[in-house]
């Protein structure tokens, strides 16, 4: 039914519209992780080039266990947010001592690690091992108060453990890496925070409650900080 349509029409609107970025070509595990960091604030278009040098500079978790503090500023110079890079060694160095130096697949042993939360461990554990789990971020917290036309608050922990049950219940089981680009991807070119949301050219408005009830664009609602 509805379900069922939600995860065909976006997968078949990801298949014609996915963007070709450095980390979708071989999503490594590896890969999946250090572009889920530098995305976690920075704009995909500003991630490309630092990505790729990345990726030649320090092409393993080994290389990144071991980098110098020098080499890994100059490969963030310009990112912001250092902590990020800082999590990105620590965790390459537990990953040696108490991994075997591969990344884990399961969802709560990513999140273990430094600089790992709920959300890049979901995009790891799917994106690159096909996990059967949900990545919410920011996009996708907007995309889903809009279809399901969610007045709650989604800064609140609660709203987003909802808005994660439902996904998961969606969630393909074949591609459920997939289905969580394809939920960001919408939320960044169609389904846009500010401006009208393109919804003339969005495969979920057929099913969508905010669009049908003409209120995606008071959706979704946040606490004032
Ligand atoms: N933002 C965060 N992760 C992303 C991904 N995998 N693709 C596109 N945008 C993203």
């Amino acid at each position: 039914e509805e379900m069922k349509y939600f995860s065909n029409e976006l997968l078949k609107w990801y298949d014609q519209n996915a963007r070709i970025l450095p980390w979708r070509e071989h999503p490594s595990a590896y890969r999946v992780w250090i572009s889920e960091v530098m995305l976690q604030q920075t704009r995909v278009n500003a991630v490309k080039p630092y990505f790729e040098r990345f990726m030649k500079e320090c092409s393993t978790i080994q290389d990144l266990a071991h980098i110098s503090e020098d080499k890994l500023l100059k490969l963030w110079e310009g990112l912001g947010y250092y902590n990020r890079a800082k999590n990105l060694k620590r965790a390459a160095q537990i990953i040696e001592e108490k991994f075997g130096g591969r990344l884990p697949s399961d969802r709560k042993c990513l999140q273990s690690l430094p600089g790992i939360g709920p959300y890049t461990a979901g995009a790891i554990s799917s994106i690159a091992f096909g996990h059967k789990v949900p990545a919410v971020d920011g996009n996708v917290l907007r995309v889903m108060s809009r279809v399901l036309a969610n007045k709650e608050d989604i800064t609140c922990t609660a709203v987003k453990k909802e808005i994660e049950k439902i996904i998961y219940k969606i969630l393909p089981e074949k591609r459920a890496g997939d289905f969580n680009q394809a939920l960001m991807e919408l939320g960044a070119v169609i389904c846009v925070p500010n401006g009208a949301p393109k919804c003339t050219a969005c495969p979920l408005s057929p099913i969508c409650q905010g669009y049908q009830q003409g209120i995606e664009e008071k959706l979704p609602i946040k606490a004032k900080k």
